[in-house]
Formats: C-alpha cells, sequence, structure tokens
C-alpha cells in the first residue's frame, strides 16, 4: 500500500496473538508496520516484522521488489516485533547492510548471530538513496535505551518506530483518515501500556522531532494507523500524556472474593461521587490490567482495597501494585480498605508497599471484620470524600512527573 510515490507500507496485521509482549491483552490484534523506500538507486526496508510472520512479510515484497536487491534495512528498534525477521531477510538480501543506532546494531548482533555488513548512525547522519535522503534522529530510550527515528524529508515522512504507536490492526485502512473514539482508546492504551515510564525521554524526542528543519508531513510509526491528515494530533496526545498534568478523577482497584470488599469499594466510590469527581472502578480479578493502566496515568488519587488472602494481600491485588511500580505510577495519593475474617494485620502490608512506590497514604485505613458495618460503609464514604477533594486540589497544584531511574536512560 503506498503511502507516497515509491513509499510503500508492507507490513502485516497480528490477528493471532492474544497478548502483546505476553502481558498486554490485544483483543482487536496489532499491526507490525514496516515499510519501503525505494529511490532511484538504492532499496530500503525501514523495519521488519515478528519472524513468526515473515512468509506473508516476504510476499508484500515479493509484490514490488525482488527481495534480493534490497540494499538497506533500517532498524529503528531491535524488539523483537520489528527486526525479528532480520536473520531470514539477511538469508535472502546477502547484499543488504543493516542500518542502526551504535547501540542497534549491538543489539541486533545478540539476536541475530548471522553475517552482515552494518552502518552504525548518529544524530543527523544522512543515507542517499538516489533522489531519497534518510536522515537519523536519535530518541533513545523510546521504552529500549537503541531506539531511533528516520525522517524521510523529500517526502516529509518520519518514522517513528514505536513513538506514536497504537494497538489494534489496521488491516486495509492504514491511514487516519477516520479517527475515532476507537483509536485514540488504542493510541493512550499502548502508550501507558507500554512506554509510558519513558515519557521524560519522550519529551526529548518531542522537542527535537519538532525542531526538524522540513516539515513533517506524515507520521509512519510502526504500530496502528499512519497520520498522513493531521499528524499533529498524535504529537499533540503525545504532549499531553508526558505533560505531567492529571485529571479530576480517582480510580478506585479492588479485589474480592465474597463481595465485601466491593461492598467497601462501591462505597468508597459513592463517597467519590459526592463530590462530583469523576471515578473508575476495577475489580484486580477481572478488569484489564491494560485499561487499569490508562485511567491510572493520570489519576492523582487512588484507592486500592484487599482482602486478606492466607495472612496476605490478596494476590491480585499483589500484581496490580507491582505493576504500578514497574510503570512509574508516583507521586499519587493512595486511600486503603479491606475485609479480613480473623487477622486483619497483613492488611497493613498494603502501606508499605504504597510508601515503595514513592506515593502516600491518605485518610484511615477502612477495615471491616466479614460483611462491613454501616459504621464501615460510612468510612468508606468519607475516604471517596477525602480522596475526591485531593484529586481536586492536586490537579490544580501538582505535577505527576517524577525521574525514572534506569542508569541505560537517564532523562
Ligand atoms: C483462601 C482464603 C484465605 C483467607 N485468609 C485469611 C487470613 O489469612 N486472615 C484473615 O483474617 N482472613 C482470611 N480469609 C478470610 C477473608 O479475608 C474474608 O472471607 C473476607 O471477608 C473476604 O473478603 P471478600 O468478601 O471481599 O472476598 C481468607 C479467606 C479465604 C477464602
Ligand atoms: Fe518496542
Ligand atoms: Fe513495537
Amino acid at each position: 500500500m503506498e503511502i507516497s510515490p515509491d513509499v510503500h507500507w508492507v507490513g502485516v496485521n497480528d490477528t493471532e496473538s492474544k497478548f502483546f509482549e505476553s502481558l498486554w491483552s490485544i483483543p482487536k490484534g496489532v499491526s507490525l508496520n514496516s515499510y519501503l523506500v525505494l529511490g532511484e538507486k538504492k532499496k530500503t526496508l525501514i523495519d521488519t516484522v515478528n519472524d513468526n510472520y515473515f512468509d506473508e512479510y516476504i510476499e508484500n515484497l515479493k509484490r514490488l521488489i525482488d527481495p534480493e536487491d534490497i540494499d538497506y534495512i533500517v532498524i529503528n528498534h531491535v524488539e523483537p516485533d520489528h527486526a525479528g525477521s532480520l536473520s531470514k531477510i539477511l538469508s535472502i538480501a546477502s547484499k543488504a547492510s543493516v542500518i542502526s543506532s551504535k547501540m542497534g546494531i549491538d543489539f541486533v548482533k545478540y539476536y541475530h548471530q548471522v553475517p552482515f555488513n552494518d552502518i552504525s548512525v548518529d544524530d543527523g547522519d544522512k543515507v542517499d538513496l538516489g533522489g531519497k535522503t534518510l536522515k537519523f534522529i536519535m530518541t533513545p530510550c523510546i521504552h529500549w535505551p537503541e531506539t531511533m527515528c528516520t525522517f524521510l524529508g523529500d517526502d516529509g515522512i518520519l518514522f517513528s518506530g514505536d513513538l506514536f504507536g497504537a494497538f489494534d490492526s489496521i488491516g486495509d485502512e492504514i491511514f487516519d483518515d477516520k479517527i475515532g473514539k476507537d483509536s485514540i482508546y488504542s493510541a493512550k492504551r499502548y502508550f501507558t501500556s507500554i512506554l509510558s515510564p519513558y515519557y521524560g525521554s519522550i519529551n526529548s524526542a518531542l522537542k527535537k522531532l519538532g525542531d526538524l528543519q522540513k516539515p513533517c508531513r506524515v507520521i509512519a510509526p510502526s504500530h496502528g494507523l499512519i497520520y498522513r491528515n493531521d499528524p499533529s494530533f498524535i504529537t499533540k496526545l503525545y504532549a499531553d500524556l508526558c505533560s505531567g498534568k492529571f485529571e479530576e478523577k480517582v480510580v478506585i482497584l479492588y479485589g474480592s472474593m465474597y463481595g465485601n470488599t466491593k461492598v467497601l469499594a462501591e462505597a468508597v466510590s459513592d463517597g467519590v461521587k459526592d463530590k462530583c469527581v469523576k471515578v473508575a472502578l476495577f475489580n484486580a480479578t477481572y478488569d484489564d490490567p491494560s485499561e487499569i493502566l490508562t485511567e491510572l496515568w493520570k489519576a492523582p488519587a487512588i484507592a486500592v482495597g484487599s482482602p486478606v488472602y492466607d495472612c496476605y494481600i490478596f494476590p491480585p491485588i499483589t500484581n496490580l501494585l507491582e505493576l504500578i511500580k514497574v510503570k512509574r505510577i508516583r507521586q499519587r495519593v493512595f486511600g486503603l480498605f479491606g475485609d479480613y475474617t480473623w487477622g486483619g494485620g497483613p492488611l497493613y502490608q498494603l502501606q508499605n508497599k504504597i510508601k515503595e512506590l514513592g506515593s502516600e497514604v491518605i485518610g484511615s485505613f477502612v477495615k471491616s471484620q466479614g460483611s462491613p458495618t454501616a459504621n464501615n460503609i460510612e468510612s468508606a464514604i468519607e475516604l471517596g470524600n477525602l480522596l475526591a477533594e485531593k484529586a481536586i486540589k492536586n490537579t490544580k497544584e501538582s505535577s505527576a512527573l517524577a525521574p525514572v531511574q534506569d542508569p541505560f536512560c537517564p532523562t
């Protein structure tokens, strides 16, 4: 499918996998976008696809060229959803040189133990394809440290890798002609599931890409729609997601085996609504973690409730708290509640975990023994009131930005 003269989408849609990264549900699949740029002298692939889809991929290429004739394979990102087919492509395109960042070339060698010519590029380096020139822009830590973008200035196309990506297969409608609520949500869900901890690096990348001398008319990411109608739609969405600004809302996460903790969760929710603040209520067993993260990303106030389970916190809640840690959901206020029968002490494990997350616990811990009493419910409503008030205050005054401590990805 043509994007502009001699620039083609040659990707595939992964409709088989139930989870992306074996972690994030993808009920509508995900596209693995690869692009073919045909210069007058040089034929170039931008990224490849997961090697499960190699057969379909090579057919896509054969419709346009003889794959043996490929001169360059640009690897913006070495994660196997994009570079996975490289060994197989190189076995056919034996004269091709692999172009990547310096770290990218190292990473390619870890995954693809086959001989190949390599060209490592740095910021601003260019490769002439004959009538078309590729320029490389180092945008490290767009969730891996080796990542870069490739800009085809002649056509104004930015091949942005995972940056600006989205979940959901795109079928034959590869362009942003019909951006609806679903596509906005799939872009947000992709960001919060995959990229969010690296918002500092994304902000640096956005600034760098904003300084491009030639106008960027098309954004072609490695997942999801290609933005040609309105590329500013996705850059604005990212600027907002990485702004650190809160939205006035409270997210409630609870687990419950027999419905008692759920009664408390609903009372907290009522308390939030009393103050006319938006609330999102999630059951840790049944609700999709990536949907939960999408709501959590801009939430200033969070309530967490758990029953005691074998002297511990209920495991689905522990899992969610681990995800909150990994995805650096920090600088929030938390309210806590829970239910037990013979020993409520383990609920205090929640308090320590929240402190480890770099957030603050507010209000009193609402604990019920067996079925919640009227007093317990009253306390849960008060906790909801308090969280809502804090959500209103912190949305006006505070920021969610906190530095990511990854030695490979300084921000
Ligand atoms: C497998 C299992 C383990 C439990 N372990 C504990 C425990 O260690 N301490 C405790 O006080 N209650 C324990 N309980 C009791 C629950 O915390 C109690 O039933 C609570 O009301 C469940 O809340 P829920 O209705 O929200 O699921 C356990 C219950 C189950 C089913
Ligand atoms: Fe990736
Ligand atoms: Fe990816």
